[in-house]
């Protein structure tokens, strides 16, 4: 396998008062590039803390996450968020849109963070929103869409600048089901076609089905690791979705409707808030640019430093 994340003796121990959580406890995990993996678990389990070890949003307690050679826990702030700007994507269940800007400027936004000028990223950015189906909808703005539209302009935005990795937690908790399925495949689909890795988190032991691989947490620990065949690989699939449609609708756990959560009777900031706990908002703020990071163009890096270590990006002890 040609790992891209590594897990070492990763431990997550929150301070609440004068209790401790201990999110995760001992996690040892390799991912392989292109990998379409899925993080399972009930609610506390420990999914969101370990996607943000992953991405670099939290520092371990102890324990270490390596991203290609870099060991990303010793890295600082600053450090991370210019490595998450040229590797990772998110996809976030409330969308994080910006809600002030067109779809095609949320899109092209992860390009403004690289340098790639203005003609360029909205040409991107386009391509990237007729990969989702929606062209049309360029000039619209969040509230003036729904839900499921919201989300596939959150997948363009996370996909658009050829991480490589994207992250999603819970990415259709708040889409119905025929929007979910849809969602998914799109997901499935677009990190094929570009050999990216693709980490979903979820509590939905159905969804977990469109990974390659499930990782299962109780506890903050794996309980299970095993590989999948996804269910876009399945003879059987549209059998597998009818059945999985027909089963929410029947105990009437059909997720939010369209309308409850398209923007349209909630305000803009709300769709804008991230709820999980203890995960931090890596998506651009609408702030200024620092000059710094408009003008000059950045290549990934992950490959780069595998062939020119340097001791601070590399190796640090622990
Ligand atoms: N910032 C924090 N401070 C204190 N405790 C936290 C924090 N973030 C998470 N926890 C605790 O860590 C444990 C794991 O939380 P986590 O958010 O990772 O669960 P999860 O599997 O993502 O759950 P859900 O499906 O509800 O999102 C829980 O017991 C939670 O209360
Ligand atoms: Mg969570």
């Amino acid at each position: 396998m040609d790992t891209i994340i590594s897990v070492r003796n990763l431990r997550k121990v929150y301070a609440v008062g004068s209790e401790r959580v201990v999110a995760l406890n001992d996690i040892n995990l390799e991912i392989g590039r292109g990998q379409i993996c899925c993080v399972l678990g009930t609610s506390g389990s420990g999914k969101s803390t370990l996607l943000n070890q992953l991405a670099g949003l939290e520092k371990p307690t102890k324990g270490c996450v390596y991203i290609g050679k870099h060991n990303i826990s010793t890295f600082s702030e600053n450090q991370l968020a210019k490595f998450r700007q040229r590797n990772i994507g998110f996809i976030f269940q409330s969308y994080n849109l910006m809600t002030s800007n067109t779809a095609l400027e949320n899109v092209a936004m992860p390009l403004m963070f690289r340098g790639v000028g203005l003609r360029e990223r909205n040409k991107r950015a386009m391509q990237m929103l007729k990969e989702v189906g929606l062209a049309e909808r360029a000039h619209h703005r969040p509230s003036q869409m729904s839900g499921g539209q919201q989300q596939r302009v959150g997948i363009a935005r996370a996909f658009v600048a050829k991480p490589k990795i994207v992250f999603a937690d819970e990415p259709t908790g708040n889409l119905d089901t025929k929007t979910t399925l849809e969602v998914m495949e799109m997901m499935v689909r677009i990190s094929r076609e570009n050999n990216q890795t693709f980490i979903l988190v979820t509590h939905d032991q159905y969804l977990a089905q469109y990974a390659d691989r499930i990782i299962t947490l109780i506890d903050g620990k794996i309980v299970s690791d095993v590989e999948n065949v996804s269910i876009v690989d399945r003879m059987n699939a549209e059998e597998i979705k009818a059945q999985y449609m027909a089963e929410k609708e029947q105990t009437g756990v059909k997720a939010a409707e369209h309308g409850k959560t398209d923007g349209k009777h909630v305000p803009s900031e709300v769709l804008s808030h991230q709820p999980d706990t203890g995960q931090k908002d890596a998506t651009p703020k609408e702030e200024p640019l620092p000059a710094d990071q408009t003008e000059v163009p950045t290549e990934p890096v992950i490959d780069d430093v595998a062939s020119q270590p340097t001791s601070e990006q590399t190796d640090s002890p622990v």
